[in-house]
């Protein structure tokens, strides 16, 4: 008898994405006449920069000729990416990363669902709430909880944002072993500063934790006090994992190309207490799961960083950081605190109701947008709107929503 992993027995019956995205098809069964106009979701809807269609359409054709044919690459990642990861997104800012600290991927949600392998069943692990729902139901799917009770798995550490703490929350009291963080965050769209990361860095360090770091939206940080990388904190090399993604930076959510970066000094220990490489083994795990990304994908994501490609992206980013303070007065103006959208492409907005039937009202008028519950307890009363759209398209919808709440 083929047995299942019972722990899978505890996960809500669907992913959010995919519960919101079941209710938007059956609304549109029943309301064929009303277009929708997508605002949940963050998936970009802009077309490829330029530059890296070119590289694109040169890679496809190098495939072509048995001479630069390719067949598997390095399961890392090729080096000419890798390389001008480092150079460009990091030694530029000062950290010290280097091309073999990172590591070529499909995307950071599979990076940020797998990396959890990596631990031992019985770790502490402290997760933000509201959250991204992969860091949590890839740790329930692991085993690393109990039961759901009143909104909360048992057993894991929920660190609360809320609008009290500015939607950054405090290092635990207790000594937790994993820290899952995102900043610019997901969904609350809220960003920490050096200072407050400083704090998680020096806890990590005291209680040789591991800090999981997120920065799939650090392109949309435009102050410049914020940092963009956790290694622009001092110490963080030996306590920090860094994913990032080209899909919100430069468009790749159907392209799929994404790095995480696991620097040499980051250690992780044994039943005894010995310490281990880090990187040592999230790349033996890597080798033996992935067989890397497709040449012409890592070639288009390698022309993000040329001269052309860099003032391309920064004119997406722009474009959606102007739909996203639209989106942020418009809410304001309607009464309803607002937070991110300036540094982020996310708006969450306190609806002062309950979350779902905000989200069904918004619905009716055919927009589409996040529920906060469905990031967690804390979300309750929020939705989160996203950025990710044409801006006629984002002026519609925040005219649909005024006619529909006023
Ligand atoms: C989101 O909307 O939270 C993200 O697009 C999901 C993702 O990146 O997987």
């Amino acid at each position: 008898m083929i047995r299942m992993n019972s722990h899978y027995k505890k996960l809500k019956a669907s992913y959010l994405f995919s519960d919101i995205a079941k209710r938007v098809s059956t609304f549109q069964e029943n309301n064929p006449d009303t277009p929708i106009i997508r605002l949940g979701i963050g998936d970009v809807t802009h077309g490829l920069p330029e530059a890296c269609i070119k590289a694109l359409h040169d890679a496809v054709d190098e495939m072509a000729e048995d001479q630069s044919f390719k067949g598997y690459g390095p399961e890392q990642g090729y080096a000419f990416l890798r390389e001008a990861i480092a150079k460009n997104d990091f030694q530029s800012r000062g950290c010290a990363i280097e091309a073999d600290e990172v590591f070529v991927s499909d995307g950071a949600k599979c990076d940020t669902g797998n990396f959890q392998e990596l631990f031992a069943t019985d770790i502490r692990v402290a997760i933000p709430d509201p959250v991204y729902p992969v860091y949590l139901d890839t740790n329930i799917m692991a085993g690393r909880t109990g039961e759901f009770l009143d909104g909360r798995y048992q057993g894991i550490v929920y660190l609360d944002s809320t609008s009290e703490n500015g939607f950054v929350p405090p290092v635990p009291e207790e000594a937790v072993d994993l820290i899952y963080l995102c900043y610019p965050n997901n969904p609350t769209g809220a960003t920490a500063s050096r200072a407050q990361l400083q704090e998680w860095v020096d806890y990590a360090r005291k209680n040789k934790a591991l800090i999981l770091f997120d920065a799939a939206y650090e392109a949309f940080i435009t102050d410049p006090e914020i940092p963009h990388s956790i290694y622009e904190i001092p110490g963080a090399r030996e306590v920090a994992v860094e994913f990032r993604s080209f899909s919100k930076t430069a468009g790749f959510t159907g392209t799929r190309c994404a790095f995480t970066v696991v620097p040499k000094d980051c250690m992780i220990y044994d039943e005894k207490g010995e310490a281990h490489a880090l990187h040592a083994l999230w790349n033996r795990r890597h080798c033996t799961k992935f067989n890397g990304v497709a040449y012409p994908i890592q070639k288009a994501a390698a022309a993000v960083y040329s001269p052309e490609g860099q003032a391309q992206v920064k004119a997406l980013i722009t474009g959606y950081l102007e739909n996203a303070a639209i989106i942020r007065s418009a809410m304001k103006e309607l009464g309803f605190d607002c937070v991110g959208g300036d540094n982020s492409p996310y708006i969450w907005v306190n609806g002062k109701s309950d979350s779902w039937e905000f989200f069904d009202r918004l619905l009716k008028a055919g927009v589409v947008c996040t529920p906060g519950a469905g990031f967690g307890r804390c979300g309750e009363g929020f939705i989160r709107i996203s950025a990710f759209n044409s801006k006629a398209n984002v002026v519609e919808a925040m005219e649909r929503i005024r006619k529909t709440l006023t």
